[in-house]
């Protein structure tokens, strides 16, 4: 038997295309390798959207290299292939760089990958595809397979929004919805493999428009609506949205759907409107502080995460602590923050105000104490209360659970290992840094009163 290695970088949608890519090679013969070190074909499934996660690429290609060498002078043969972001945006320098991989393959043509290494394997020297055919694409991978009780689900791809300092619509490509269809087949078969929680992907997920049965499109809170009559599917998700795209009847599903879990990631990048008008964000601070009221009138428990990048050009002190107003203002219990990445070809990597390394340093720091204040203070709000929690996966310790709050929070539980797969109320007993210990919620035997 074969073995394949895939090491992924980066997004959520990374995750979802390398289980892709598993589920295209594994009726070719092949199968999991634990290391890079037994694998006959390695996978580096890569993420560009910002400098260093492009680095950290070439340098685990320099480790290859040698493997792959090693592998040669013992008679053997490793093919190494890069796929994902990285490959869209930079495959011609890396076959430049580095002439030990094989094979270049953009996140539009993963699908092409079996064809891709019969053709290296029949000597056809390295091959390189990086076309944007997303509805080919979908049309010709294989049904998914799950892997445990929570499943990703890409359901779109791409983005028009051109974000001054974003690659993803170079990387990705233009926005693109998968047919409604095609999405609820896939999660019909999810669900039948054991999948209770479905994550819908998308880089502008709320943007979604796929086409219905009828030809006529659909928004994401009507496919939502529809999944949500799956029978089996106990939790549905999605990620990631854009405050422009955050419309009342997405909103009102917060309200009407009780598997929609009272989470959601909504990136604002900056409070500052000049820093998002020079981002191209297309949303002012208002617009977003208005759309988190609406939000949480819809659903008063939902748990919001964003987005923040700082030291994007231009970027004064003053519009920094609009973002720190803006985040005491909101209070996020989870939230993602990052050093403005200057990426070549984007817009704003031509802007002539960039800020300096050090004072970029301090408004992170400043703003990441500042959200892990807020994530310890709803954290520690949770302690007491109970709430039901989909266990996923062992724990470290023997017999112990580990699965996730409404809120996406990791709950360690012990003695609930026989539990994974399914959803348990849980008495949250303590609050950790980044999860949550707890109980499994006694049960009153029935016609007991309560105390
Ligand atoms: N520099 C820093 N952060 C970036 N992001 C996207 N592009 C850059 C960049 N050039 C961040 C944004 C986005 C998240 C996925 O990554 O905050 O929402
Ligand atoms: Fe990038 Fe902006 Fe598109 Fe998000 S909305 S993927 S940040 S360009």
């Amino acid at each position: 038997m074969k073995k394949l290695f895939i090491k992924t970088y980066g997004c959520q949608m990374n995750v979802y295309d390398s289980a892709r890519i598993a589920d295209l090679l594994t009726p070719l013969g092949y199968a999991a390798a634990d290391a890079p070190d037994d694998a006959d074909i390695v996978v580096l499934n890569t993420c560009h959207i910002r400098e260093k996660a492009a680095e950290k690429v070439y340098s685990e290609l320099g480790r290859l290299r040698r493997l792959k060498e090693e592998r040669a002078e013992q008679g053997g043969r490793m093919l190494i292939a890069v796929a994902g972001c990285v490959a869209q945006a930079e495959g011609e320098e890396i076959a430049r760089r580095q002439n030990a991989v094989d094979i270049v393959v953009g996140p539009q043509a993963l699908h092409r990958l079996p064809e891709m290494i019969a053709r290296v394997e029949r000597s056809e020297g390295r091959v390189l595809e990086t076309d944007f055919v997303p509805d080919e694409k979908f049309d010709a991978l294989p049904a998914a397979r799950a892997d445990g009780p929570a499943a990703f689900l890409t359901v779109q791809e791409g983005c028009d929004k051109f974000c001054t300092f974003c690659v993803v619509p170079y990387t990705r490509g233009a926005e693109f919805s998968r047919p409604v269809a095609q999405i609820e087949a896939e999660a019909h078969r999810l669900v039948e493999h054991g999948v209770r929680e479905i994550t819908l992907l998308g880089q502008n997920v709320n943007a979604y428009c796929g086409a219905g049965p009828e030809g006529n499109s659909w928004s994401l809170a009507r496919l939502l609506h529809r999944l949500a009559e799956i029978e089996g599917l106990e939790r549905l998700r999605y990620t990631t949205s854009h405050p422009r795209d955050m419309n009342d009847d997405l909103i009102a599903a917060h309200r009407d759907l009780q598997k929609l879990m009272p989470y959601l990631h909504l990136p604002v990048q900056s409070g500052s409107d000049r820093v998002l008008e020079a981002m191209n964000r297309r949303h002012a601070r208002d617009h977003y502080l208005r759309l988190v009221d609406k939000i949480r009138a819809a659903r008063s428990d939902i748990a919001l995460s964003s987005d923040f990048i700082v030291g994007f050009p231009g970027e004064t002190d003053t519009d920094f602590e609009q973002t720190m107003a803006l985040v005491r203002e909101v209070k996020y219990p989870q939230a993602f923050s990052f050093k403005y990445s200057t990426r070549p070809g984007t817009p704003a990597a031509a802007a002539r105000k960039q800020v300096p390394e050090q004072a970029k340093s301090e408004r992170l720091q400043a703003l990441q104490s500042l959200l892990a204040e807020q994530q310890a203070d709803f954290a520690k709000s949770c302690e007491g209360l109970s709430m039901p929690v989909l266990f996923e996966k062992p724990g470290r310790k023997t017999g112990q659970a580990v699965g996730r709050s409404p809120y996406l929070q990791p709950v360690h539980v012990d003695d609930a290992e026989h539990l994974i797969g399914e959803i348990h109320d849980v008495t949250i007993t303590r609050a950790m840094r980044n999860s949550l210990s707890g109980a499994l919620t006694a049960v009153r035997p029935k016609g007991m009163a309560a105390a």
